[in-house]
């Protein structure tokens, strides 16, 4: 019998040998990810693809896929997979929840912190040769021991955060499609507000909620005019829950004090944007989840969901469990 064909959108930073032992596999090896015609071209052939969240698996791709059986994306977010389509389909998609949960609110706070201290500022500003002596009101930043913290999504990302916010001493507000069970707010000392009451009242307001059609823009200029002037915005949920233009003037008027994004919209950020050149917004290009180990157990966690779905059995980490019987 034919080995089954398994097409890898990117070189993994795992060990392909127990997939090469059951799949003939191809990886794409270019920095870049495949071209979309490439992507059709080789899931028309594919018993399984493994990609990652800059792969487009839209409903074209996925009907070309006609002996396609699964779909495997290293990440936990799967907005870029069209994923009615491939349950009508019955094809299961994998993703990799839980092992970045801590790498992600690392991150995030790591940026809540510099963005609260204008560490990256003051970087640029030491290294210009501008630091002339000790000053009284040098580079002001905000207090992070004792504020209050918003958090809009209080999935597994949130819950991370919260826990860290409670080393600070923190007044914890999440909002959340429902409102969460009352032992882990009692956990977590978090408290259910609506967005609004949450955008009024929070001093550092952290994004943590999957992109959906109700989350798209959900940060737009109504959102940002109900934040106090010394709001924190910090993302590194996706970069489209954030109107990048309401976002440039909140942070060129003075309507926030400052922000931090990992992700925008589009990704990368184009070179034009009015974005790079505000001081007090810090960017970086995705990262959040990017540590050695994270990687490492991203990758590892979808080779198994590949091989699972090679094998016709049900995917350890499946995002639409409803395609089994
Ligand atoms: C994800 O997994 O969805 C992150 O955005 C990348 O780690």
């Amino acid at each position: 019998m034919s080995q089954p064909n398994v097409f890898i959108t990117r070189q993994l930073p795992a060990s392909l040998e127990v997939l090469k032992a059951l799949a003939s596999v191809e990886v794409w090896t270019e920095r870049q990810p495949p071209p979309y015609e490439v992507l059709l071209d080789k899931i028309r052939h594919a018993d399984g693809v493994l990609c990652l969240l800059t792969d487009p698996i839209d409903r074209p791709l996925i009907e070309s896929g006609t002996q396609l059986r699964v779909i495997s994306q290293m990440a936990v977010g799967y907005d870029n997979i069209d994923v009615g389509t491939a349950t009508a389909k019955r094809i299961p998609v994998g993703h990799t929840p839980d092992v970045l949960t801590d790498a992600t609110a690392d991150f995030a706070w790591a940026l809540l912190m510099a963005a609260a201290r204008r560490v990256v500022e003051a970087d640029r500003f030491t290294r210009a040769y501008q630091w002339q002596t000790w000053e009284p009101d040098l580079l002001l930043g905000s207090n992070i021991a004792g504020a209050t913290l918003g958090i809009i999504g209080l999935g597994r990302i949130g819950q991370a955060m919260a826990r860290r916010a409670r080393g600070f001493d923190m007044r914890i507000l999440y909002t959340n499609q429902e409102r969460c069970d009352p032992a882990l707010e009692t956990t977590l000392n978090a408290e259910f507000v609506t967005l609004d009451e949450l955008l009024q009242t929070a001093d550092f307001v952290t994004i943590h909620t999957p992109l959906t059609p109700e989350t798209h823009h959900l940060f737009s200029d109504r959102q940002f005019q109900q934040m106090p002037r010394s709001a924190v915005l910090i993302n590194t949920a996706r970069g489209t829950i954030v109107d990048p233009d309401a976002l440039y003037r909140a942070l060129a008027e003075g309507q926030i004090a400052a922000a931090a994004i990992d992700v925008t919209e589009p990704e990368p950020i184009p070179a034009d944007s009015p974005l790079l050149s505000l001081d007090n917004l810090i960017i970086t290009p995705h990262i959040a989840s990017a540590s050695r180990q994270t990687r490492e157990k991203m990758a590892t966690m979808a080779i198994a969901n590949l091989i699972a779905g090679l094998q016709g059995e049900r995917l350890p980490h499946c995002v639409n469990p409803e395609v089994y019987p």
